[in-house]
């Protein structure tokens, strides 16, 4: 038996300003989103902007269900509405956002399991790695560079 290691490379920035324009941008617009989420029942709304291949800009928010687990979230919204409109375009970075309507979220809210297997999804289907912006609704920024960075020996259609 031998021990590996995973290290994950991840770049920390003490708030936006930190950010490139590109980034800072986008973040905006996740920002803006978060105001359209429909989140009666947690209360954490989620907003997500995608970057895409030919310079437009896709969003989407979390939209709940009194059936609880048919809550969508905002990642798989805005990668379904990219997927509709362009579905021939990569994506190229994804922000998002989070405002809790009982609490500050001051530190950055990664996409969960799922989502990260439909980012990671997508980043297969058009060959193109995406960058993950991730901030609470305060607090720093992490950026990673791939969905693969937050989901080591993952499954993906090769194995299919
Ligand atoms: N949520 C997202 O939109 N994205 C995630 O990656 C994690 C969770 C949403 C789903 C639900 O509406 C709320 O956040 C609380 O789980």
């Amino acid at each position: 038996m031998k021990q590996e290691k995973f290290s994950i490379p991840i770049e920390v920035y003490q708030d936006e300003s930190e950010l490139q324009e590109t980034d800072r941008r986008l973040l905006a617009h996740a920002e803006q989103q978060v105001s359209k989420a429909y989140a009666p029942y947690s209360h954490f709304k989620v907003g997500v902007a995608l970057l895409l291949a030919n310079g437009e800009v896709v969003t989407g928010n979390n939209v709940e269900n009194a059936a609880y687990p048919m809550c969508l979230c905002a990642e798989q919204a805005a990668i379904g509405a990219a997927s509709a409109r362009f579905p021939d375009v990569a994506v190229v970075s994804l922000a998002v956002t989070v405002f809790h309507e009982k609490k500050v979220i001051d530190q950055p809210a990664g996409p969960c399991g799922s989502c990260r297997q439909v980012i990671s999804e997508m980043e297969d289907r058009h060959q193109q790695s995406i960058s993950i912006i991730m901030r609470g609704t305060t607090g720093p920024v992490y950026k990673v560079r791939s969905a693969k960075d937050l989901l080591p020996i993952s499954f993906s259609g090769a194995f299919l």
